[in-house]
């Protein structure tokens, strides 16, 4: 069985003391059992909250592919995992748009959380433009394809994918069940085709764009969808407790 996952991307968000607070309540909430946590909080504070954090690993939202060297203002994997971190999101949206981070980029990114045993998240997601001329599910495979199917399937099957529409982060306009169903299976095929189909139905594809307490029932339960990353909700432990919470998971499926 697949892990489920829900994780909290803060994004540049919060003071020092409200990261150390909104983590102290975050590792209080009632988790569901099967249910695996993360939090990204932002780099500074990532030491902070993992020495605060029993029960949620803690990720860092970005670093970059050189072990050490001249790159003023980085923080490699190996510094990550020299830190204790569990985890990277790679090819965030964000990351991709504001600091020209391409797929190669984020193959590289790939490889080298991998050799230092940082559990990657690679984000691959279409913008507006794609949704609507139709070319989504080529546009995403590519994505996967330039940046992902290069692994072997022994490091492939410590990724865990997330599918965010762009049109749908920060928007408050979250993709439907269908669409989020529509390209979770396709995500998943390719896997079958690349890694075959039992790497496949071990593989977490969470989703993210506007997932909050009121749609979150409803995505995770579809067939195809593991679990979300979350931006906005995951500011607020109220918000978050909802998402982690075993009845979130259980009543529809
Ligand atoms: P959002 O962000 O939940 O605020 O839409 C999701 C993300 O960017 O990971």
């Amino acid at each position: 069985m697949r892990s489920k996952i829900v994780a909290g991307n803060w994004k540049m968000n919060l003071s020092q003391t409200e990261a150390k607070a909104l983590c102290k309540e975050v590792n209080k909430l009632n988790i569901g059992s099967e249910i695996e946590v993360y939090i990204f909080p932002p780099m500074l504070y990532a030491s902070d909250c993992k020495a605060i954090s029993t029960r949620v690993k803690v990720g860092a939202q970005n670093a970059h592919p050189k072990d050490q060297g001249a790159f003023t203002g980085e923080v490699s994997m190996w510094q990550l995992k020299e830190a204790g971190m569990d985890a990277v999101l790679i090819g965030h949206s964000e990351r991709r748009e504001y600091f020209q981070e391409d797929n190669a980029l984020l193959k590289q990114k790939l490889d080298s959380a991998l050799a230092h045993g940082i559990r990657p998240f690679f984000c691959c997601g279409e913008p507006l433009g794609i949704r609507q001329d139709n070319s989504f599910l080529s546009y995403v495979k590519n994505q996967l394809e330039e940046s992902v199917f290069h692994l072997s399937a022994a490091e492939f099957e410590k990724v865990v994918l997330a599918y965010e529409p762009i049109w749908a982060i920060g928007t408050g306009q979250t993709a439907s069940t269908e669409q989020a169903e529509e390209m979770h299976a396709a995500i998943r095929s390719w896997v079958g085709e690349k890694y075959g189909k039992e790497t496949a139905e071990k593989t977490s594809i969470l989703y993210g764009g506007s997932c909050n307490p009121s749609n979150a029932q409803a995505l995770f339960a579809c067939e195809n969808v593991d679990g979300g990353l979350i931006g906005g909700a995951s500011l607020k432990a109220a918000d978050f407790s909802v998402l982690v919470a075993e009845g979130t998971w259980t009543i529809l499926n």
